[in-house]
């Protein structure tokens, strides 16, 4: 299942019909590194926000917005590094980005995607598998900084991952989890239609850890209205992603 494949299509999809080969600017990423590594062309556009893989940029924006993260009162996001103070929680978000990208394989990967809002990137929106080509499942985790949260952009960002994931690349099934008391992280979830999936529970920086666990799958997500996502750029991609193209 492709992205031209689905064009127009699906009468309840929100997606816009898009010309995959027409990249007029490839967002701050150099077109020679683009030809050879085609992830840094794909871009993800809904009504307010685009997803693109970080620039320099980007990355000098996400150091910014990362400075505040935590609504006060709220448990705490997974990311450790993100709590760190400076510089290691910029350089925690430094080696994050590049681990996304060192260590893709289309068998295991991490779409490490910076969320720009009129041109500034205000947060992060990743999605990762593993055997995607046999799971048919994608997990996902995000963070926007505090200055901009509560306007609906974490919902409209998670909403142009899933996408992704169900419209273009064939997912069967999207999974996430929220530490206990994340009230946005799971109003998020639950807006977009995932259902209770159980709790597991690790050690984390020492502590326990209690993480609740939501699912969402392909025929739910088809039958739920939402807002357009252009996906532009991601049939040179399908390969990185396991994905034949026209499977
Ligand atoms: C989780 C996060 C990405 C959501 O982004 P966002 O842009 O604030 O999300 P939205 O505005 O789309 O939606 C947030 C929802 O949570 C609700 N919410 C926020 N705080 C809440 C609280 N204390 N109690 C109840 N609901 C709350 C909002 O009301 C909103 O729901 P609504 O639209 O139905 O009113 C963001 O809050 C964040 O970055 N948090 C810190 C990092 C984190 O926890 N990441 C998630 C880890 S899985």
């Amino acid at each position: 299942m492709t992205g031209s494949g689905h064009r127009g299509q699906d009468p309840h999809s929100g997606e816009r019909a898009t010309d995959d080969d027409v990249q007029p600017n490839h967002g701050g990423h150099d077109t020679a590194l683009v030809a050879v590594w085609p992830l840094l062309g794909l871009r993800l556009a809904t009504a307010r926000l685009e997803l693109a893989v970080p620039t320099s940029a980007d990355l000098a924006d996400l150091f910014d917005a990362a400075a505040a993260i935590q609504p006060p009162g709220q448990a705490r996001f997974q990311q450790s590094f993100l709590y760190a103070s400076s510089p290691e929680r910029e350089r925690g978000l430094l080696q994050r980005h590049w681990r996304a990208l060192a260590h893709w394989r289309p068998d295991s990967w991490d779409l490490h995607l910076a969320i720009r809002l009129d041109g500034t990137a205000i947060g992060v929106q990743s999605m990762w598998a593993t055997d995607f080509a046999i799971t048919r499942t994608v997990e996902t985790g995000s963070w926007i900084g505090l200055a901009h949260q509560g306007r609906g952009y974490g919902t409209e960002a998670r909403m142009a991952v899933l996408e992704l994931a169900f419209t273009h690349l064939g997912a069967a099934e999207a999974r996430t989890a929220y530490v206990a008391g994340n009230l946005a992280s799971e109003a998020v979830s639950r807006k977009l239609g995932y259902q209770d999936n159980g709790h597991k529970v690790s050690a984390q920086d020492g502590e326990r850890l209690v993480q609740h666990l939501m699912a969402i799958d392909a025929a739910t997500w088809k039958r739920r209205s939402r807002g357009p996502v252009e996906v532009t750029g991601l049939t040179r991609c399908l390969d990185l992603f396991g994905v034949a193209a026209g499977s």
